[in-house]
C-alpha cells in the first residue's frame, strides 16, 4: 500500500509516529487488528471512490484508546465535559466516543472526519459518512473476524456500504440481546435508520 500521505488531515504525527505511539499503548493482539482494519478501510474507500487517507487513519486508530482502565475514561467525560450520560456505561461505547478526546490529546489530530469515525465505530450513527461507514464495516470484516453471519457480512460490503452497515447493526443488537447485554439508544437509532436504507 503506497500513499500513506496525511497532508490534508490535520495531525501533528506522521503515520509512523502513529504507528509507534500505538505500539507503546496497546497489545500486540490488538495492534495487529487496528492494522488490519486500517487496510480494509483504504480497500474500501478506494473501491467506493471515498477517502482513502481519512479511512485509512481512522481505521487505524479507531481502537486506539480501547485499553484504557475505566477510570481513566470517566476522568475524560467528566473533564472534557461530555455527555454525563456517558458514565452508564462501559468500555465498549467509551473507547469510540471518549476515545476520539484521548485520540486529540495525545496525538494531537484534530481532524473532525477522522474523529467522528472513532466516535460512531462502536454504535453507528443516522449520521454516518462514507469514511465512518467504512470504519464501521472495516472493523467487522477484517480478515481474522470469524463468527456465525461473516460471508455474509463480507458478501454486503461487496455490495454496498448501506447494506453492510444495515447488517452490522442487526447482527450486533441480535448478539448483545442474546448476551443479555445493555444497549446504547444510539445503536437502536442506528438500527432504525439503516436497515431502511440498506438492502438485506
Ligand atoms: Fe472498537
Ligand atoms: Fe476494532
Amino acid at each position: 500500500m503506497t500513499d500513506f500521505n496525511y497532508d490534508t488531515i490535520k495531525s501533528d504525527l506522521n503515520r509512523d509516529e502513529i504507528l509507534s505511539r500505538m505500539q507503546d499503548t496497546l497489545s500486540d493482539y490488538r495492534y495487529t487488528h487496528c492494522l488490519r482494519v486500517e487496510k480494509v478501510c483504504r480497500g474500501l474507500a478506494a473501491e467506493y471512490d471515498g477517502d482513502v487517507a481519512r479511512a485509512g487513519l481512522a481505521g487505524l486508530l479507531h481502537d486506539y484508546a480501547k485499553e484504557r482502565s475505566d477510570q481513566e475514561f470517566i476522568d475524560v467525560i467528566k473533564n472534557n465535559d461530555l455527555d454525563p450520560k456517558l458514565l452508564n456505561y462501559n468500555n465498549a461505547v467509551w473507547h469510540g466516543i471518549v476515545g476520539a478526546e484521548i485520540i486529540k490529546d495525545e496525538l494531537g489530530i484534530y481532524d473532525e472526519d477522522v474523529l467522528n469515525a472513532v466516535r460512531r465505530h462502536t454504535v453507528g450513527s443516522t449520521n454516518m459518512t462514507q469514511v465512518d461507514k467504512c470504519v464501521f464495516v472495516g472493523d467487522f470484516i477484517e480478515p481474522e473476524r470469524d463468527f456465525p453471519g461473516i460471508n455474509e457480512a463480507r458478501n454486503y460490503a461487496k455490495k454496498s456500504l448501506d447494506s453492510a452497515v444495515a447488517f452490522e447493526l442487526k447482527h450486533s443488537l441480535q448478539h448483545l440481546v442474546s448476551k443479555n447485554r445493555e444497549i446504547y439508544p444510539e445503536t437502536f437509532i442506528s438500527y432504525n435508520y439503516w436497515i431502511t436504507k440498506g438492502d438485506l
